[in-house]
């Protein structure tokens, strides 16, 4: 099987290619040329990435005479505060950065997120690459151009659409990623099959057990699908207008728990709580008559033997369900009060759901186990 998929997402002047491989060096180069205007790019990384990737990449740059500038920010979602933005951005403006040069944002969703609101803001708008060394941010966060930092108020609270100028998905960096990360990341690729792609359900049911021993071709294919059904979702709808909100699947309920494990629980990595929070819409759904039970079960299956926990006990949390609904008030998505959920008619057919009111989701809640 070809290690190679290119993906082109058309956005008008915003559209960019998606490379997915196995071999970055063989491509970084040629998508480079076509980008920058000056041998010069400014890579924005973090510390656990600096380690492994830069030292290669910062090879093929200088083999290729590109002059590099690397930034080497702390790990973890405090980067993406106001506190880093400014910092990073005084650090390039020191670096003497110019309107004409390109930010390689090379890392997970963290700084993915920090780097493209940078590269939206700093000189009312500069080039960036995103190099996504984490399944998570290769499958979601890299593509279709959101970006953002956190708030105390929530996460992701002020941010840009911003695109950038291409995206490199290496899955050979993968290999270093622990375990539990992989099965996090994975959860968005269930997650992909579950809204929109019956066949690649069955594909995954199939082949899951080798993605997450990372066998290289199935990666690929696993990525490259997620991939091209995002472009195709964000080349119809860029700023959440509508249909993008279908990549929210999971989300709301996902965001909710994932708040409360994070801030006072034993902790949750987003795409665990995001498979959690599938197997609640998919409850839902199936006690509003949408979604059969055993297309429910099938779903849960997948998730459970990804090794993702489906079921209220296994967070060993005392989860209430008016501390849910009171986290969901405050969701930016909610609109006259109610919630807005994606639900499921089926396995591949998920659809978007206004109008949720409280009590319809705490009666649900308190039925699967909360309290
Ligand atoms: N992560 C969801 C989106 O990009 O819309």
């Amino acid at each position: 099987m070809k290690k190679y998929k290119n993906i082109d997402i058309d956005l008008k002047d915003r559209s960019y290619r998606i490379v997915i491989n196995d071999n970055i060096q063989e491509t970084l180069f040629g998508v480079l040329s076509e980008i920058i205007s000056r041998p010069k790019v400014f890579i924005v990384t973090d510390e656990n990435v600096a380690g492994f990737v830069l030292p290669a990449i910062r090879k093929i740059l200088d083999d290729e005479k590109i002059e590099t500038q690397v930034i080497i920010l702390p790990p973890g979602e405090k980067s993406k505060s106001f506190a880093q933005l400014e910092g990073l951005i005084e650090e390039l403006l020191n670096l003497k950065i110019e309107r004409q040069d390109t930010l390689i944002a090379l890392g997970g969703g963290v700084i993915g997120d920090l780097v493209g609101f940078t590269a939206s803001i700093i000189f009312r708008g500069i080039d960036f690459i995103q190099i996504p060394t984490t399944l998570l941010s290769q499958v979601d966060s890299s593509v279709g151009g959101k970006t953002a930092i956190n708030m105390a108020n929530g996460k992701n609270l002020v941010g840009a659409f911003y695109q950038p100028k291409a995206v490199i998905a290496d899955v050979s960096l993968l290999v270093t990623l622990p375990h539990r990360e992989i099965v996090s990341g994975y959860a968005e690729v269930i997650k992909y099959a579950v809204l929109g792609n019956k066949k690649f359900f069955k594909w995954l049911k199939h082949n899951q057990q080798g993605i997450l021993k990372l066998n290289t071709d199935l990666l690929v294919k696993a990525v490259s699908t997620s991939c091209e059904m995002k472009a195709r979702i964000v080349e119809k709808d860029e700023s959440e207008k509508g249909s993008r909100a279908l990549l929210n699947l999971g989300h709301t309920f996902g965001h909710a728990i994932e708040n409360k494990l994070n801030n006072d629980g034993p902790g949750i990595l987003h795409g665990e709580a995001v498979g959690f929070g599938m197997c609640l819409s998919a409850q839902l759904s199936n006690q509003m008559n949408l979604c059969t039970t055993s297309e429910v079960n099938e779903i849960i299956n997948l998730i459970k033997d990804a090794g993702i926990s489906t079921n209220i006990s296994e967070l060993n949390y005392n989860l209430e369900a008016n501390e849910i609904i009171s986290i969901l008030s405050r969701d930016k998505k909610r609109k006259d009060n109610k919630s807005t959920l994606i639900l499921l008619n089926g396995i591949g057919e998920a659809f978007i759901k206004d109008g949720v009111d409280d009590n319809t989701i705490k009666e649900f809640l308190l039925s699967v186990g909360f309290n």
